[in-house]
C-alpha cells in the first residue's frame, strides 16, 4: 500500500505516513537520489532499512519535495532547502514524516513486550505513575514515552541530552492521545505537548513545539 495517511495537523503543520508493502523496486521508480544518499542507500545492510530511507523519498514526494531537497547536518538531523522543519522515522513497515514551520519531532515505534526490558534504559520519573502490574497496559505506555522521547530527542538534536535525566513524561491517559513532556538540559527549560496515535502494532507520536 503506498500512502497510508496524510493530513494537515496544524495550517503550518503537515504529517505523512507510508505503509511498506512494496518492492525495493517499486519504492526507488522515479526516485532521484543526491549522491550522497545513494551512498549511504548502498552502504544499508538490510533490505527493511533500505525499504524505510526509500519510502521516506515517496512521502516526500507527495509533500511536493524530493531528495534534492533534502540535506543532513553531521549531527544525522534532516533540514529542507526551503527553510521549513522536517522530521523522519522508520520502522519495519512504516515510516512518517512531518513538516512544519515550527520545531517538531516524530517517531514510529513497534509496540513489543521487549520494551519492559530497556525500560530502566529511558525511564525514570514515569515509573512515578506507572502501573507495571498490567503487561498490556505498561507496554503501550512505556511505548508512548519511549517515542516522546526519540521525537524530542530529534526536535532538539543535542549531544548529552539523556532520555532518562533531562526528558520527563507527564503522567497522561491512552485515551486522550495526547500528553506533555518536559525537556531540561542545559539552557533548555520547555514543557512541549505530545501527540500518538496507534497504527496496527505501532505506535506514532510526535511533538510540536507551539511557542
Ligand atoms: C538518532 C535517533 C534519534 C534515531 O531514532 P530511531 O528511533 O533509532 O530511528 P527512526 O527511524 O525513528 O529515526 C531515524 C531518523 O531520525 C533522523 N535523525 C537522525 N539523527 C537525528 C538527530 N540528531 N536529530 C534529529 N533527527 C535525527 C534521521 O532523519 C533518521 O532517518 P534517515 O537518516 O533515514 O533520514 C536515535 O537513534 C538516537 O540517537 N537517540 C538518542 C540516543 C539515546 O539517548 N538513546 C537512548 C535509547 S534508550
Amino acid at each position: 500500500m503506498p500512502l497510508y495517511k496524510s493530513y494537515k495537523i496544524a495550517h503550518d503543520t503537515k504529517l505523512l505516513v507510508w505503509k511498506i508493502t512494496e518492492s525495493l523496486e517499486e519504492l526507488s521508480e522515479g526516485t532521484v537520489l543526491k549522491n550522497v544518499c545513494e551512498q549511504r542507500l548502498m552502504g544499508m545492510k538490510s533490505e527493511q532499512h533500505r525499504k524505510g530511507f526509500m519510502s521516506v523519498r515517496k512521502l516526500l514526494a507527495e509533500a511536493g519535495y524530493s531528495d534534492l531537497d533534502l540535506f543532513y547536518t553531521e549531527d544525522g538531523k534532516p533540514h529542507l532547502t526551503d527553510g521549513k522543519n522536517i522530521s523522519i522515522t522508520h520502522s519495519y513497515s512504516f515510516s512518517a514524516i512531518i513538516i512544519s514551520n515550527r520545531s517538531i519531532g516524530i517517531d514510529m515505534e513497534i509496540r513489543r513486550e521487549k520494551v519492559i526490558r530497556i525500560a530502566d534504559k529511558f525511564v525514570e520519573k514515569e515509573f512515578g505513575y506507572l502501573d507495571q502490574d498490567n503487561t498490556e497496559d505498561y507496554v503501550r505506555r512505556l511505548i508512548v514515552i519511549w517515542g516522546v522521547k526519540e521525537a524530542l530527542y530529534k526536535m532538539f538534536s543535542r549531544q548529552g541530552l539523556s532520555f532518562k535525566q533531562n526528558i520527563d513524561v507527564d503522567s497522561f491517559k491512552m485515551e486522550d492521545l495526547k500528553g506533555t513532556a518536559t525537556v531540561h538540559f542545559e539552557e533548555i527549560n520547555s514543557n512541549l505537548p505530545f501527540y500518538f496515535e496507534e497504527i496496527e502494532d505501532f505506535t506514532l507520536v510526535y511533538s510540536i513545539d507551539n511557542n
